[in-house]
């Protein structure tokens, strides 16, 4: 047997049960890995309340670990027992002490790249990854709104943007939110959505953004979407107040021919090469000291309703890891 964190029902923190499940064993093509650190997302927060939908009940949610590989199945070449790996993205199972997942789901770590770091930054890093450099080609010069810059992603996304060069606007709900992204990449900190548009006007001398990465969802999209140069780039890629109603295409027409795209890590890194040369990106830039990653908060894994509890209740900054 092995422990694990499982959803019977979805609901609110406390339907996260610390429980004995049986140990899985690796099919072909597949690996069992031993956790060492399990990554918090928000995402992990859809997959509790029933926003996003498990395939089964009951479920093991997650979605990012770091572990050692003990057994692999038949066919598998691409990783050995001993092996140091990390995955991140679906299919849900991350929050377990032990999991089997396709190989050709897991990236070797370099060994300056501990487990805690590993679970701490593969998918928010992977996400400001493909974010800044395919969704929209953050380039030096470009000034970038970004929503949530004091959280996981934000504090990656910022220091990367800035290191290609880019000036970042950042958005965050206090002061002390504010000088924690300033000291990550954020060039100007604005407390509160508020008054957005003006703000992003004030800022940029009236000539406003070329993109906007909003991952805060339905409180902050209309502002968003006021805030963009004509011909803009709205990234809407998350939905922590919850998600953006239908939208009318003509108001893309009418705040000036502005893109929309509601991109997501999974097709960014569906081809396992996709996968590798993604993961290899954010090590690089980790490893180069251009990016650093900040755990801020850690919780054993059978506390994991704690976790969820206070990234809901916005009281996390940076990256979240539980440990198994
Ligand atoms: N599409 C993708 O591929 C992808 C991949 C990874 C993450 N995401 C999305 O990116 C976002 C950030 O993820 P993360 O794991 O790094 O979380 P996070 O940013 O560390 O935490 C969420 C933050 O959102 C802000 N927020 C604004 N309104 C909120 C509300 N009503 N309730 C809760 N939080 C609110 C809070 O910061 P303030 O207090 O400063 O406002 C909060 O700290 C999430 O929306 C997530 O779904 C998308």
């Amino acid at each position: 047997m092995t422990k694990a964190i499982r959803i019977h029902a979805y609901g609110g923190p406390e339907v996260l049960q610390w429980e004995d499940v049986p140990t899985p064993e690796p099919g072909p093509g597949e690996a069992l890995v031993r956790h060492q650190a399990i990554g918090l997302n928000y995402i992990d927060v859809y997959f509790r309340t029933g926003l996003y939908k498990a395939p089964a009940m009951p479920a093991v949610i997650g979605m990012e670990a770091a572990g050692v590989v003990e057994r692999v199945g038949p066919d598998v070449t691409a990783v050995a027992p001993g092996d140091r790996v990390a995955t991140a993205g679906a299919p849900i199972g991350a929050y377990s002490q032990q999991r089997v997942i396709a190989a050709d789901r897991l990236v070797k770590l370099p060994p300056a790249i501990s487990f805690q770091t590993a679970a701490a930054m593969m998918l928010q890093g992977m996400t400001a990854e493909y974010l800044i450099r395919r969704t929209y080609k953050v380039k030096a010069g470009d000034t970038i709104l970004l929503h949530a810059a004091a959280g996981g992603v934000g504090l990656i996304l910022s220091q990367w943007a800035k290191h290609l060069g880019a000036t970042v606007i950042g958005v965050v709900s206090t002061d002390a939110k504010a000088e924690l992204a300033r000291a990550h990449g954020t060039e100007h900190a604005i407390v509160g959505a508020e008054n957005l548009p003006a703000e992003v006007k004030r800022i940029t001398g009236g000539a406003m953004v070329p993109v906007v990465y909003d991952s805060v969802g339905r409180d902050t999209f209309a502002a968003s979407l006021d805030c963009l140069t004509p011909l803009g780039v709205m990234v809407s890629f998350g939905n922590s107040s919850g998600p953006v109603p239908p939208v009318d295409i003509a108001v893309l027409a009418a705040k000036g021919s502005l893109y929309l795209t509601r991109p997501t890590l999974a097709t960014y890194t569906a081809k396992p090469a996709d996968l590798q040369a993604t993961a290899k990106a954010l090590f690089d830039v980790v490893e180069s000291g251009a990016v650093r990653i900040t755990v801020n908060q850690t919780f054993p894994l059978a506390e994991a309703a704690a976790a969820h509890s206070a990234l809901e209740s916005r009281r996390t900054t940076g990256s979240t890891v539980l440990l198994p």
